[in-house]
């Protein structure tokens, strides 16, 4: 069974590739801001927590985050392969991560990290915001976010390069290039 995890910091293109690779690998794609933003739009009393750190730039406690990832997990199909998109965020999420996976006696295939340029990840999202209706998605909490990435996110990488499960992909070029690249490193894991 493939369980992929793509990682990267905010506007590297995890949503956009996590699609992509879920229908090549038959994948279900789990991407928590779009689990959050489902709860936000259909205006449960989870929504109106989550809202106030989305909207922020902030991340939304690990021990809230974990609940919402693992109940969605386990009404997945046994043996459904997954690709995690935007999750784990911080260390803890990912030790949780290698727990529930170990409960359900699955592994982490390939964690895959998409490298981009800070000022192309800005423009990148900026971009977005004039479509995507996210209120994330301007120059103002994407500095925040930015930031967040560094301080809280990025230190996961140590915690998978340690299980030999880490792979750097160059996340500029085309949509197509970018995805050859991500199937070359789970091709050669699977
Ligand atoms: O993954 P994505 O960029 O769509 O996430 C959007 C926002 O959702 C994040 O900036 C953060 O506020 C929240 N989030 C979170 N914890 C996660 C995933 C997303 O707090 N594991
Ligand atoms: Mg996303």
């Amino acid at each position: 069974m493939l369980n992929v995890i793509i990682f990267g910091p905010p506007g590297s293109g995890k949503g956009t590739q996590g699609v992509k690779i879920a229908e090549k690998y038959g994948l279900a794609h789990v991407s928590t801001g779009d689990l959050l933003r489902k709860e936000i739009e259909t205006n449960t009393h989870f929504g109106t927590i989550v809202k106030g750190y989305i909207d922020k730039g902030e991340l939304v406690p690990d021990a809230t985050i974990i609940e919402i990832l693992d109940s969605y997990v386990d009404k997945l199909p046994v043996g459904q392969g997954i690709i995690f998109d935007g999750f784990p965020r911080t260390v803890e999420q990912a030790q949780s991560l290698m727990n529930m996976m170990a409960e359900h006696n699955a592994q982490i295939s390939i964690l895959v990290d998409l490298e981009v340029e800070r000022q192309e990840l800005i423009d990148r999202i900026v971009l977005r915001g004039k479509t995507s209706g996210r209120s994330d998605d301007n120059a103002e909490t994407v500095e925040k976010r930015l930031a967040v990435y560094d301080e809280k996110t990025k230190p996961a990488v140590d915690f998978f390069d340690n299980l030999k499960l880490y792979k750097k992909i160059d996340g500029n070029g085309t949509i197509d290039e970018i995805f050859g690249r991500l199937c070359d490193a789970i091709d050669a894991v699977k």
